[in-house]
């Protein structure tokens, strides 16, 4: 998620589980190819894994050419945003956009796949405007489909290209879960995940019956510890157990560090914002973190942080 899941945030995702499989932010063919972004596709090799790229980009040779320098980073995945609404990325003609396209999306993925063994996936809609029936997904997926795509990640709702924001086309077209269902049982050879609305692990394990896997957003951006337990409860490990405390402390240690080679609080500590979620003190912690920020003093205010969770 563009703004959210950036290095740090996976850095503090990687405390809490090591099986959930992480996104990067999009990034876009232009940015790596012309704007010289290379720092955008760092990741931490060490501790990330398994971690996917996610680019956004409608032609195919430039998509090759960000696939190749992906996989040579050492990426898990590659995956291609064929759902991103945002009036930029449409004038860039990616995004949901390319739903109404899959001819160019079969070229892109297949481009995609001859750059490099690095398994390619696409994250799409349900649809785009008004086509938000099941025959929409099946046909684009019937389309744009072959041997060497396995997976298809779909955000449950229609992309409504015109008149909504970004934030409103995660909000007001309704969530239309049975569509996807419905894709898993027209292609049960794809392995499809869903996402959109997905609260938590309860939540994830009920969708887990009708497909082969989930995504969750906002909701473990906004409350980091709801996925404490993935590892145990969806992948049958050993959680890694660490407390919010211990948590915090070594996020905590990891932000003073970042902050000695130049990334400020504002990148780094963002990310904490939810780690009280749902315990006492929780407005009191965002405040301080917030003029943590704000004062660029997270040594004068790391015990104080700490004591609260
Ligand atoms: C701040 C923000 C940034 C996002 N950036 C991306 C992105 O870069 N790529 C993408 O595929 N989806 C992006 N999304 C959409 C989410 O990945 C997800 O599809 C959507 O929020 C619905 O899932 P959720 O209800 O679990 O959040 C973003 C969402 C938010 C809130």
């Amino acid at each position: 998620m563009m703004q959210c899941t950036d290095i740090h945030d996976r850095f503090l995702f990687r405390l809490i589980t090591k099986k959930a499989f992480l996104y990067t932010e999009m990034v876009t063919t232009g940015a790596i190819i012309y704007g010289k972004c290379l720092e955008q596709l760092n990741f931490n090799r060490e501790i990330e894994h398994p971690v996917a790229v996610q680019l956004g980009g409608s032609d195919p040779d430039e998509l090759a050419e960000c696939s190749r320098i992906c996989s040579s980073l050492g990426y898990d995945e590659i995956n291609l945003n064929v759902g991103c609404p945002s009036e930029r990325v449409q004038k860039g003609s990616f995004g949901a956009c390319l739903m109404k396209d899959p001819i160019l999306v079969k070229e892109c993925i297949e481009a995609m796949q001859e750059a490099t063994s690095t398994p390619i996936t696409i994250k799409c809609r349900i649809g785009v405007n008004d086509r938000d029936d099941v025959n929409f997904l099946n046909e684009f997926v019937a389309k744009i489909k072959n041997p060497n795509l396995k997976t298809i990640i779909v955000h449950a709702r229609v992309a409504i290209l015109k008149g909504l924001t970004p934030r409103q086309n995660r909000q007001i077209p309704p969530l239309k879960y049975e569509n996807v269902y419905q894709l898993k049982q027209e292609f049960p050879e794809l392995e499809v995940v869903i996402n959109g609305g997905i609260i938590d692990i309860h939540d994830s394990l009920e969708h887990l019956e009708k497909v082969d896997g989930v995504m969750l957003g906002r909701s473990p951006y906004d409350n980091p510890m709801i996925v404490s337990n993935v590892d145990s409860k969806i992948f049958n490990e050993t959680d890694l157990g660490n407390s919010r405390q211990e948590i915090l402390k070594e996020y905590i240690q990891y932000c003073l560090d970042q902050a000695d080679q130049g990334h400020p609080l504002s990148r780094t500590l963002k990310h904490i914002f939810g780690l009280n979620r749902g315990f006492k003190n929780a407005k009191a912690f965002r405040k301080l973190v917030l003029e943590t920020i704000q004062q660029n003093n997270l040594e004068a205010a790391k015990e104080d942080l700490i004591s609260m969770v």
